[in-house]
């Protein structure tokens, strides 16, 4: 523990002074702090370890899948050991948001480093690293002004090419809630059936195997968090240099409100034991050390200005943002659900 000498001589006088051997400052034990997360990338442990080292505050970890945290939390109440939930999207943030299990934090720090529209205003969650969802492309099959907008996977020039995976996808949610938030729940409906219609395959598999089966003919343009794309185009295995050999990207809507962004984010949930631990845990995973952490390691854009990003991902250059609130696309939630179920969205 850094920390503890300091205090513990501090301790030991106020002790002294006292005559009370029972009194032990909090400040002086050993503190800890537990963190569900949904995330299960390398990279978290290291952020985990670079905390301890600044703070001497212990980090132990309960992975699972963001419905199986929310789930547990709720039935833990308040028994919980839980002090913050990690999770991408704001679709998943929302749910447990929804559920009551975040209690609001107020943090000058947060406030001044991420920006308003990642961030719940109530401050129950807060946006750590940014994604963007995007359309990775062949060169050779298809030209990049007919997909410069969302709306132009819906246009019939794009039948039979569209490669995007399943509405059961919380990116996928997302961002037709982003596109309810823009132009309404009747034409985003318009804009889902026109998709299903222009898909190549019913959609199978994650963000990485669509950008195969781009690779592999069976469609022209796939939709997609960047930081896949970045993966397959950092790698040096042969068989990914082959997959990205004809493949390009298009940071969709440009010329419009801007490209749907999401984030990975967390929230202290509403029993934390360790409430101060929770927040500096946070106020570190903005700091420009762990930002770097993230944008390095993850292919993710940090949401701290002045970190740069990974050079993959530096070198699509800048782009423009949709400035929504993520806190209400992640309301309109429940509504895209409908929407892409009346249109037939699988
Ligand atoms: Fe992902």
């Amino acid at each position: 523990m850094i920390v503890s000498r300091r205090h513990l001589l501090a301790a030991a006088a106020l002790t002294a002074i006292a005559g009370a051997a029972a009194f032990t400052p909090a400040s002086a034990q050993s503190q800890e702090l537990n963190v569900y997360s949904s995330r299960h990338y390398d990279i978290d442990k290291q952020l985990y370890e670079g905390f301890t080292a600044k703070t001497g505050i212990k980090v132990k970890v309960i992975s699972a899948a963001a419905e199986q945290l929310v789930e547990r939390i709720k039935r833990e109440g308040a028994s919980s050991p839980g002090d913050v939930m990690i999770t991408v999207d704001i679709g998943n943030l929302w749910r447990a948001q929804s559920e009551g299990l975040f209690q609001p934090v107020k943090s000058a720090e947060l406030e001044k480093v991420i920006p308003a529209n990642l961030r719940d205003p109530n401050g129950e969650w807060f946006g750590l690293s940014m994604r963007a969802r995007v359309f990775v492309y062949d060169k050779t099959k298809i030209d990049a002004k007919a997909i410069q907008n969302y709306a132009d996977l819906a246009a019939p020039a794009l039948k039979g090419k569209v490669l995007i995976r399943s509405s059961t996808n919380v990116y996928n949610q997302s961002l037709t809630a982003a596109m309810i938030a823009a132009i309404g729940p009747a034409k985003t409906e318009e804009w889902v059936k026109g998709l299903v219609a222009n898909m190549a395959r019913a959609p199978k598999g994650g963000d990485t195997d669509q950008i195969k089966a781009v690779a592999a003919g069976e469609g022209a343009v796939s939709v997609n968090n960047t930081y896949y794309f970045a993966r397959l185009l950092a790698s040096t295995k042969p068989e990914d240099k082959e997959v990205v050999k004809n493949l390009a990207i298009v940071f969709p809507d440009q010329k419009g409100r801007g490209t749907h962004v999401n984030i990975s984010g967390i929230g202290v949930l509403k029993g934390a034991p360790n409430k101060d631990a929770a927040v500096k845990f946070i106020e570190y995973l903005v700091s420009p050390e762990a930002q770097k952490i993230f944008a390095e390691g993850n292919y993710e854009y940090p949401v701290r200005a002045g970190v740069k990003p990974h050079p993959v991902i530096a070198s699509w250059g800048e782009f423009k943002t949709d400035q929504v609130s993520l806190a209400s696309v992640g309301k309109n939630t429940p509504e895209a659900l409908k929407v892409m179920d009346r249109a037939g969205w699988k």
